[in-house]
């Protein structure tokens, strides 16, 4: 049993973690414990110390020792008592906010509850239970069910809330957080993942200072300026030592991290869906499904933490046929001609890659409506005939004969002004009332709360992946939002439609995906703008940067690797001198960083030379001889790119037999030692052989001692090593 209950103690256990709750003499859900396993009830670590300036429920009295504002709690309100950040903030009828949650009852049942309308990790019978904690606030009658997936194998626990109103009159959310934990012993620093257009997801490491501090997006999408996900780590963690906790939200919307450390130095972590664009109308006898998290811990260090979640998002989070399947590499023709192109120019391209070995021929933005520039066309999913002269149908039939599957860009949930649709549907924008709204890209949002909108979306996108055999979608999103207001809601519940249009979003992607099993999705939003866990439930996998600058793709892979699996990491080698830094790097260098992720090209391959062409076919056969091992393999993270000169990573296959090691070495310098790596995750005990020159080292060789790379010459030169288990 991975959840048990004893003596009002909740125990949530898997192969190697634990986590503790407990209901006290006033009902109230104190948190215990989230770390190792202890074999023993964590409640003698609750210390009751002065509340000082805090104050006591009402039927604690006069006790000295008894604040919700001091201690542990599992799930933190407003207005009774506890000051820190809450987890849960309501406006009630009468216009008071108080939230008084004490514990009802329980329910425990076998595998892994679902979330209407959103996604959420999935696992069957055998391998998950729940949990479900009802907690009431008698005076209002809003009762706030906390749910928890246990996930014994996988060291998973996720969390989720759904808040009942059993009361007389409607509340109003102002938040409702997906996690809430209270941890009141350590010294922590926090990692989160910031970052900008073409720069996402650079890992800051920081200690907590006292106070609040943030991560969060109010983009309408969890954003390249923050991501959904956050590690606290205990000071001194490193990648194979030390404990951690990561949280990951199943949410592609504006999301909100808290931290704060208290007068104690507690430290309290609240995570979900963006107070700042939400607000939600609770009618009686209604209830609201929050997102929700994904937790797990690791005591020897952050590597084994990415593991944890390497292995949930690949296993129990992506979906499809291509969830476990090796991908097709391609080619995409958006860095080798942007708007550019006509049915012959995308021939060429095809063929050439053909014959280089690549599988799948990609066409991206322009192949639609007057789509000649971004200034026009979004919306009108029907063919431009002036580029394609025979249509889409022709086009694909003659790539599929050179024995290349064929791939489509879409940008659904955009518009631009100058369409058909637009001109036909005004107001399926989002748009305010008497405002002008904010263009981006010169392009306007369309309204995804409205299910004439996204019925319409379906029609147009099923069609044309039914009369045409397309084997890939990218589904694309190219800019923030802003001017939030829609015609489907009154004016009191306006504040809905944020999440109204992440729920719109994923209705359509469910519906599509579930049409078109066969269909890989790949999600991208200028780049890696929407890449969460949630995005991932639908496009297993998800174009990680605009920038493919094979340097500074090595920061952005490195941030990506802490919780998205390799899998799941759209990556391609492009020309040089790079369109997004002007930096050139050599096809060797930009193919062995690319080959970290769902590999593919995006440039034309015609203007190489023959002996660069030859390298492409080279990299081709290597990435499918590796690829199952770069998918399946355990990932670890050799170096930290922000503190050394180099960048390199490593896989390790199933029972320690096959090693892939690769990297970049940043800048030359003359007369110096060559660069040692030291291996992780081999077998101390094992014979590994060197594939490029025979010799043989012991896996503790390897590991202690490492190995020495070839002398490097130039700046950002990459390298490979592989090696096998010999004995
Ligand atoms: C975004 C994507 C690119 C490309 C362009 C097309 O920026 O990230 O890969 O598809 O849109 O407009």
């Amino acid at each position: 049993m991975a959840i048990t209950v004893k003596d009002g103690v909740f125990y949530l256990e898997t192969v190697n973690t634990l986590y503790q709750m407990k209901v006290d003499a006033f009902g109230v859900l104190n948190h215990l414990w989230y770390g190792a396993k202890t074999d023993d009830c964590m409640d003698y670590l609750l210390d009751y110390p002065d509340v000082g300036f805090s104050g006591n429920i009402y039927e604690a009295e006069n006790q000295r020792t008894y604040s919700l504002n001091t201690l542990p709690l599992e799930y933190a309100t407003r207005g009774v008592g506890d000051f820190r950040v809450p987890a849960i903030s309501v406006t009630h009828a009468d216009g008071s906010n108080a939230l008084d949650l004490r514990f009802e009852d329980y329910h425990i049942r076998k595998g892994k509850y679902a979330i209407p309308g959103l996604p959420a990790v999935y696992a069957d019978e055998a391998e998950a239970e729940t949990l479900e904690i009802r907690l009431k606030d008698t005076a209002s009658g809003v009762n706030v069910i906390l749910l928890y997936g246990v996930l014994w194998d996988a060291d998973v626990i996720t969390r989720s809330v759904v808040v009942k109103n059993e009361g007389s009159a409607p509340v109003v959310l102002n938040r409702v957080h997906s996690l809430c934990m209270d941890i009141p012993y350590g010294d922590w620093e926090w990692v989160h993942f910031y970052g900008r257009h073409t720069m996402e997801r650079q890992a800051e490491r920081a200690a907590l200072i006292h106070g609040i501090q943030e991560s969060s997006s109010t983009r309408g999408a969890s954003s390249h300026q923050q991501n959904p996900t956050m590690l606290l780590c205990e000071k001194g963690c490193t990648e194979t030592t030390g404990f951690c906790i990561g949280a990951a939200l199943m949410y592609s919307g504006g999301f909100q991290t808290q931290l704060e450390k208290d007068q104690l130095d507690q430290v309290r972590v609240v995570m979900g869906i963006n107070e700042d664009t939400f607000s939600w109308l609770l009618d009686t006898g209604d209830s609201f499904y929050a997102p929700e998290v994904i937790l797990s811990c690791s005591e020897h260090g952050m590597g084994e933490l990415s593991h944890r979640f390497h292995h949930i998002i690949r296993n129990h989070v992506c979906r499809g046929k291509y969830q476990l399947s090796k991908r097709p590499v391609l080619i995409n023709n958006w860095e080798a001609t942007y708007f550019e192109f006509d049915e012959e120019k995308i021939e060429k391209i095809a063929k050439q890659a053909s014959e280089l070995g690549i599988d799948m021929m990609v066409l991206d933005d322009g192949w639609f409506g007057k789509r000649d520039s971004d200034t026009s066309g979004l919306g009108d999913w029907f063919v431009n005939e002036t580029k394609l002269q025979g249509g889409l149908g022709r086009l694909v039939e003659r790539i599929n004969r050179m024995g290349m599957k064929f791939g489509i860009w879409f940008e659904p949930e955009m518009i631009s002004e100058d369409s058909d649709l637009y001109r036909k549907h005004p107001e399926w924008v989002i748009q305010i009332p008497g405002r002008k709204p904010m263009r981006s890209r010169y392009q306007l949002v369309l309204d995804m709360s409205n299910p004439q909108v996204t019925e319409y979306l379906y029609q147009v996108m099923s069609k044309i992946l039914k009369e045409n055999h397309i084997e890939y979608v990218k589904w694309d999103m190219n800019r923030s939002i802003s001017d939030w207001y829609t015609a489907t809601l009154p004016e009191s519940r306006q504040m809905e439609m944020p999440h109204r249009y992440i729920l719109g979003l994923y209705s359509l992607l469910e519906r599509l995906t579930g049409e078109f099993p066969d269909v890989l999705f790949e999600g991208c939003c200028g780049g890696g703008g929407r890449f969460d866990a949630g995005m991932l439930y639908y496009c297993p996998q998800i174009w990680c940067s605009d920038d493919t600058d094979a340097h500074e793709r090595t920061f952005i892979q490195y941030g990506t690797s802490f919780f998205y699996p390799i899998s799941t990491v759209g990556s391609h080698v492009s020309a040089v001198p790079n369109h997004q830094t002007g930096r050139s790097t050599s096809i060797e260098t930009r193919g062995t960083v690319a080959m970290a992720g769902s590999f593919g090209y995006e440039l034309d391959l015609s203007k190489l030379s023959p002996e660069e062409k030859k390298e492409v076919s080279r990299q081709v056969s290597t990435y499918k001889k590796y690829q199952e091992l770069i998918y399946n393999g355990l990932y670890y993270r050799l170096s930290n790119p922000y503190e050394e000169n180099l960048s390199a990573w490593e896989f390790v296959a199933a029972k320690q037999t096959k090693v892939l090691v690769q990297g970049v070495v940043f800048r030359a310098a003359s007369n110096i030692l060559r660069h040692r790596i030291r291996l992780t995750g081999l077998d101390e005990k094992a014979k590994y052989r060197l594939a490029e020159d025979g010799r043989i080292y012991s896996g503790k060789a390897l590991m202690s001692g490492g190995l020495l790379l070839p002398e490097i010459k130039g700046d950002d030169i990459a390298f490979e090593i592989c090696l096998e288990k010999v004995s």
